[in-house]
């Protein structure tokens, strides 16, 4: 049952401490994608609660809401738009800074992808301060679109990214440490 597949899915989530630096414990999805019952639930989750939902847009944010967006996309049947790195895309972009602890971030979207029409999520394999989930849904509404909810595996409940969603909901499989 879900309790059962949510708990399979955390325990193959590799935990790295002190990577990328000192302090921080990495959450490592890639030991989840070996996992082909606890990636392919995963998946399963987030279609059983979009794919009713009238969603015509799943953005994902580089790079990891590239592993798990596009699965979605095609079970809903909805568009997957890449949200990147600046200078990635080559078409015309709209951008949104963010900031980090030390500096600044952006990512970019194409202009065109995303109508006034559309209700999107937004995907990313976790959320931390929330800084790039909220610049995800800034370039989303920019164009207009309706952010239905933001969606994550793991969230890092102690830094409370989701209170920089404001209004927007966020939905995740695990809480990590
Ligand atoms: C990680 C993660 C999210 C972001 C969350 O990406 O995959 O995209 O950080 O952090 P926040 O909630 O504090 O904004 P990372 O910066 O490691 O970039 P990468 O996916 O390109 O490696």
């Amino acid at each position: 049952e879900r309790k059962h597949r949510i708990a399979e899915i955390a325990s193959s989530i590799r935990v790295i401490p002190d990577f990328p630096k000192p302090g921080v414990m990495f959450q490592d999805i890639t030991t989840l994608l070996l996992d082909p019952k606890a990636f392919g639930d995963a998946v399963e989750l987030f279609v059983e609660r979009y794919r009713d939902q009238r969603i015509s847009v799943v953005a994902g944010v580089e790079a990891r809401g590239f592993i798990f967006g596009p699965p979605i996309a095609l079970a809903i049947g909805a568009k997957f738009v890449p949200l990147r790195k600046p200078k990635k895309l080559p078409g015309e972009v709209i951008s949104e800074e963010y900031l980090l602890e030390y500096g600044a971030d952006k990512i970019e979207m194409h202009v065109g992808a995303v109508q006034p029409t559309d209700r999107a999520i937004v995907i990313d394999d976790l959320i931390a301060t929330g800084g790039t989930l909220r610049a995800a849904v800034k370039l989303l509404e920019r164009v207009g679109a309706e952010v239905v909810e933001c969606a994550c595996v793991i969230e890092l409940p102690e830094l409370k990214g989701r209170e920089k969603l404001g209004d927007i909901p966020l939905f995740v499989l695990v809480n990590g440490a």
